[in-house]
């Protein structure tokens, strides 16, 4: 298996629940993922536009925008191995309605648009995601290559 990085986002819906991002957290860590780069921060329209770009012939784009900047978001890029699908196992089915107790779109998630968190889904879009979010100089090499 592979080194991989990938991108999380926990979303507003997680960030308004008290207590709820450290738990997210406290699982990325146990589950072995190293939080490499981390910040908290409210998106303009202007980044969560861009962020979603791909999105934007969808119908469910505005709203998708309007949710994300509701609130405040954690974002961070997080390394280990197999990291990319890790990160979405913890996750759960995008759609937090069908996501099983335990994942954390199924403990902390609405539905399908207010699902608690983003992971990047393959290893070209991580990288794309993390430099959106993150330079160079505010990610921290892994524990073991220090
Ligand atoms: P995310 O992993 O952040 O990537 C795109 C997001 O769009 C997705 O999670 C959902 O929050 C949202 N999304 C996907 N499909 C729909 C839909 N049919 N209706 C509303 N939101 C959606």
């Amino acid at each position: 298996m592979a080194i991989e990085r990938t991108l999380s986002i926990i979303k507003p819906d997680a960030t308004a629940k008290p207590g709820a991002a450290g738990e997210i957290l406290a699982r990325f860590e146990k589950a072995g993922l190293q939080i490499i780069a981390m910040k908290k921060i409210r998106l303009t329209e202007e980044l969560a536009k861009g962020f979603y770009a791909v999105h934007r012939e969808r119908p469910f784009y505005g709203e998708l925008v309007a949710f994300m900047t509701s609130g405040p978001v954690v974002v961070s890029a997080l390394e280990g191995e197999n990291a990319i699908q890790a990160h979405r196992d913890l996750l759960g089915p995008t759609n937090s309605n069908e996501a099983p107790a335990g994942t954390i779109r199924g403990d902390f998630g609405t539905d399908i648009e207010r699902n608690a968190g983003h992971g990047s889904d393959a290893p070209e879009t991580a990288k794309i995601e993390i430099s959106y979010f993150f330079n160079a100089s505010e990610i921290l090499a892994p524990v073991e290559a220090l």
